[in-house]
């Protein structure tokens, strides 16, 4: 006897090219073909069915000070109109992630109002943590901060040394920013580059690859040119991720925003270093949008004002997927990047598509891209600098079997927190 589903997505087309139903239940689909017996059917026709994106690199604002910005309800809509359905969390909050009170109230807030599945990192710093914060449910570590950014103080080579140990020994992943900061008149995208260079980027990677113990999992955080990702690629078995605003922007080419929008850390490059990077599309391992929401009013301060981030957590399935449509990337290469190597470097299950997956999915009109326009999207930050850029956005999302993005409307799930492995629940006395 064949069991039932809760729901069946009848017609959609995999990414092997077969159309087929998915037939969904407890979470996971049950079976790939004729679609089971179902108390619901939804026709997919027309719609290109990919597994749930991981992004591992999102900071998702919220709690007392920064919800104006960002918070887990509007954060995580956001991912789940993009088609991701698991985020991690990066722990430069007010105040930052560096202790369990602190680790386990950021868990409990995403838990009230995340739509979307997240993984929760702990903080690096001299006063954190660490072995409290793995017991706690980090699921990684970092992005540690080697020089300072938005919300995030410097830590410095010593300290930086200590945790690695630290974190080597707990056998966890720890990622890093990597950055060297050259004191200067921080004026314009082309002066901000110029003070937190490529170079820099790579010195302060060589600095810490040195200090790495034996067996130290590292991942490198957004790195913005060849030169840096070449050096990630000496440090095997270390990983490392590029962010689409290092793909799609540059400083002469910045959208229509003024450059102050486009300002982040590390900075977008030069138009050369950003075609240069395109070329080595294949040996990125891991795309994530370092999704950095602050508001139109921060962004459009004088420049040396401007907190840098990017919001992107929304447009990076979208803005890559339509390269695919334009035959500029395989669809197989963007799953590698965007679900299969980070849900892996992070120990966390992603969606096969296959009998027994979980059920983390979206569907994408097949042929269909549409301009971005920052009047469709779902961040707070209710501005983007990739206006008028090509997109493809799924029109359903599932996150467990649930139907949580249906229509333009959001629907909240529970189960959704994903804790490290070192966790340990709390015994109740
Ligand atoms: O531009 C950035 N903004 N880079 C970071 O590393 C932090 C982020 C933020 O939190 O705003
Ligand atoms: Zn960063």
């Amino acid at each position: 006897m064949t069991s039932d589903a809760e729901c069946v997505l009848k017609n959609v087309l995999l990414p092997d090219g077969r159309v087929t139903d998915l037939s969904l239940a407890g979470g996971k689909i049950i079976h790939v073909g004729a679609g089971r017996r179902a108390d619901r059917t939804i026709d997919c026709s027309g719609l290109l069915c990919l597994p749930g994106a991981v992004d591992m690199h999102v900071h998702m604002r919220g709690g007392e000070k920064q919800g104006y910005k960002e918070d887990w309800v509007s954060g995580s809509q956001s991912a789940l109109a993009g088609g991701v359905t698991t985020v991690v969390d990066q722990p430069n909050t007010i105040p930052p992630l560096t202790g369990t009170d602190a680790f386990r109230g950021r868990v409990a807030e995403a838990t009230r109002n995340a739509y979307c599945r997240f993984g929760i990192n702990g903080y690096v710093s001299g006063e954190s943590d660490i072995a409290g914060l793995w017991e706690a449910g980090a699921l990684a570590f970092g992005e540690t901060f080697a020089a300072a950014s938005s919300y995030g103080g410097a830590v410095s080579p010593d300290e930086c040394a200590k945790a690695f140990s630290l974190i080597a020994d707990l056998g966890a992943l720890v990622t890093l920013h990597c950055e060297d900061v050259i004191p200067g008149d921080d004026t314009s995208l082309a002066a901000h580059a110029a003070l937190r260079t490529a170079k820099g980027e790579r010195v302060c990677m060589e600095m810490l690859t040195a200090r790495f113990p034996p067996g130290l999992s590292a991942h490198f955080c957004h790195l913005s040119s060849p030169l840096s990702a070449e050096a990630a690629m000496m440090a095997l078995p270390a990983s490392f991720e590029v962010m689409p605003h290092h793909l799609f922007l540059s400083i002469e080419e910045h959208g229509t925003v003024s450059e102050g929008y486009c300002k982040v850390n590390p900075p977008v490059r030069h138009e050369m270093t950003r075609k240069a990077l395109w070329e080595m599309w294949d040996a990125i391992p891991v795309i994530a949008s370092d999704h950095a929401p602050h508001t139109a009013e921060e962004k459009s301060q004088p420049f040396s004002a401007v907190p840098s981030g990017i919001p992107g957590v929304e447009t990076m399935v979208p803005l890559l997927l339509a390269q695919v449509y334009q035959g500029r990337i395989a669809l197989s290469s963007l799953l590698e990047k965007v679900v299969y190597t980070p849900a892996h470097f992070l120990g966390i299950p992603a969606s096969t598509l296959l009998p027994g997956a979980p059920a983390d999915l979206a569907l994408y009109p097949r042929q269909e891209t549409v301009a971005i326009s920052a009047e469709q999207l779902h961040s707070r930050a209710g501005w983007t600098p990739y206006e008028g850029m090509q997109g493809v956005f799924p029109r359903i999302t599932c996150v467990g079997g649930h139907l949580s993005y249906l229509r333009n409307e959001f629907s909240q799930t529970d189960g959704l927190w994903v804790p490290g492995r070192g966790y340990k629940c709390p015994q109740v006395e």
